[in-house]
């Protein structure tokens, strides 16, 4: 199990790692995209109208750190993977769980709020390469955003325990 800073010190300081990184973040910012228009079609019958403003909201958001993301990896030079998959490991540990509108939004808000530790420690290291950094930083308010706005949707629902499937799926610990 590795910490956060143990992950991002390895990835950074190894430029095949950080490539094929930087390729995920493309995936998983529109792969959100997905699990958010996902969230809408399956619980936004159950949803304010303010509700389901936020989330389509934060679907745009996603998608613009997708081309955010994809900036970056032009002016670096690198091809997005080909017909690459949106399959991500943490969801399939976790998507099963997922019931109703609390439960979704409790798995959204683990996600979120495990993705911060990692937004964090890049958007916060002067050492990280400039590029990178200066994208995370303008991620890092939004996904601020999102935390806080799962976190005021999820009621009493806790998918704590498929989350930390998740965060075993990912051989990471949250630290
Ligand atoms: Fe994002
Ligand atoms: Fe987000």
């Amino acid at each position: 199990m590795k910490t956060t800073t143990e992950w991002w010190n390895e990835t950074k300081s190894n430029p095949d790692k950080l490539v094929t990184w930087l390729k995920r973040q493309y995936v998983g910012e529109l792969a959100a995209v997905n699990l958010l228009s996902e969230l809408l079609i399956r619980y936004g019958h159950d949803m304010t109208g303010e509700q389901w403003d936020n989330i389509y909201k934060v679907m745009h958001q996603e998608a613009l750190h997708g081309k955010w993301i994809k900036q970056l990896l032009d002016a670096r030079g690198i091809k997005p993977e080909k017909d690459a998959n949106a399959t991500r490991r943490y969801w399939s540990e976790v998507l099963p769980s997922v019931n109703n509108l609390e439960s979704a939004a409790s798995a959204a808000h683990n996600a979120e709020y495990m993705r911060l530790f990692r937004i964090r420690e890049i958007a916060n290291d002067e050492a990280a390469p400039e590029d990178i950094r200066k994208i995370f930083a303008a991620i890092l308010p939004h996904e601020e955003w999102h935390e806080e706005v799962f976190k005021s949707m999820k009621g009493q629902a806790d998918l704590s325990e498929a989350h930390n499937k998740g965060l075993s799926a990912l051989n990471l610990v949250l630290v």
